[in-house]
């Protein structure tokens, strides 16, 4: 990555932007323009995408619909192309075959007015150590040419906005990891893009750290900005995305909402975990008897597993079997899939990669 002085990778990226595209003239254009990239269908619309390196394709005829407004979540595992697709969707990166229009415009011929529309957060905190947060706006915002008084309205809203305004005059240096990505995420926003796109925003997070991420996301989305956002956290696509895409070996190979992909892999669970250990295989042989599938055996909790058909008479007929041969059950419940159930199934069942 190309650095300015000591500026950080992504000051670059928004440097370079800023030099090429920025004025105060395309500035009041893009915020004059923005209601009718809102009003537009789809935020992102790509079709038979193709990216190789080398002989090896990282994007293999990549499809994706976002409609204006909502949260698409990109999920795969390591080398799946997420960070690929972002990047040729950012226009940081040109592919060698397919479609992408993003805010309404196509990204390989239309690579300026895109940027203007967008905002990117990467893996990897952007901001300045030494200067505090707000200062760090303020900057930001300067880059974008906008004026001293505006560039300081904007980071206050902003920092108000991610509830950093108490820690606003910190040095950055003194955040927490959250807190780092909230500040991260504000200064993607100086230009109130349309569209944001967000790769793995909170990997390397604690708990608490994604769970302040996650609200601020929620947030710009009330506001109505587009994201896009890339993550192995698959409970973070099913927190936030109305819509996932799971991609693998360069295409998507299963999509729909959180609870169609669950449901698509086989409906509802019934766990039962019993009293006593050695109550277990007994216990196992009942859900067997009245599943859909082989049970699995989680030692460790005292828990049998498995998929079932009918949700409610499973339950019913489970109890009433466990109860007449004397199993004490500590707990017994029905649930759906897990999204880690739904990825693994999805990923590397070979047969259901074609779909
Ligand atoms: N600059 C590059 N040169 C060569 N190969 C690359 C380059 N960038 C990515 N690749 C390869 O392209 C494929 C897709 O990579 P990509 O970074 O898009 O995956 P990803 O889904 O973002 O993975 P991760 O979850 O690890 O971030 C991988 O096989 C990767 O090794
Ligand atoms: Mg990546």
């Amino acid at each position: 990555m190309i650095r300015f002085g000591s500026l950080p990778p992504l000051y670059s990226v928004v440097t370079l932007y800023s030099v090429e595209l920025y004025s105060r003239r395309a500035y009041s254009v893009r915020r004059r323009e923005l209601g009718d990239v809102m009003a537009s269908d789809l935020a992102v619309h790509v079709t038979g995408l193709r990216k190789r390196y080398r002989d090896k394709p990282a994007l293999d005829g990549f499809d994706l619909d976002v409609p204006a407004g909502t949260v698409h979540g990109l999920l795969g595992p390591n080398g799946a192309g997420k960070t690929t697709a972002v990047r040729v969707l950012a226009t940081l990166l040109r592919a060698d075959g397919g479609k992408a229009f993003v805010a309404g415009y196509d990204v390989a011929r239309q690579p300026a007015v895109v940027r203007e529309r967008i905002g990117l957060v990467g893996q990897h905190a952007a901001v300045d150590e030494v200067l505090g947060g707000r200062d760090n706006l303020v900057m930001f915002g300067r880059l974008f040419h906008l004026g001293k008084r505006e560039a300081g309205r904007r980071a206050d809203h902003l920092l108000e906005r991610f509830g950093l305004a108490d820690a606003g005059g910190k040095p950055v240096k003194q955040y927490s990891g959250g807190m780092r990505r909230r500040l991260d995420l504000a200064a993607s926003l100086i230009l109130r893009p349309a569209v944001l796109f967000l790769d793995e925003p909170t990997s390397g997070l604690d708990p608490r750290g994604r769970n302040e991420v996650w609200a601020a996301v929620r947030a710009l989305v009330a506001d109505g900005t587009t994201v896009l956002l890339t993550t192995q956290y698959l409970d973070e696509a099913d927190q936030l995305a109305s819509r996932i895409s799971v991609l693998d070996h360069g295409r998507v190979v299963a999509g729909g909402t959180p609870d169609e992909l669950k449901s698509r892999i086989g409906g509802d669970r019934i766990d039962v975990i019993v009293r006593a250990d050695a109550d277990l295989v007994a216990a196992a042989a009942v859900v067997k008897g009245i599943a859909e599938g082989e049970p699995e055996i989680d030692p460790d909790n005292r828990r049998v597993s498995a998929p079932v058909r009918d949700r409610v008479a499973a339950l019913t007929e489970v109890v009433r079997v466990l109860d007449t041969r004397g199993i004490a059950v500590e707990d017994i419940a029905l649930r759906r899939p897990t999204l880690d159930e739904v990825f693994l199934r999805l990923t590397e069942v070979p047969d259901e990669r074609e779909s």
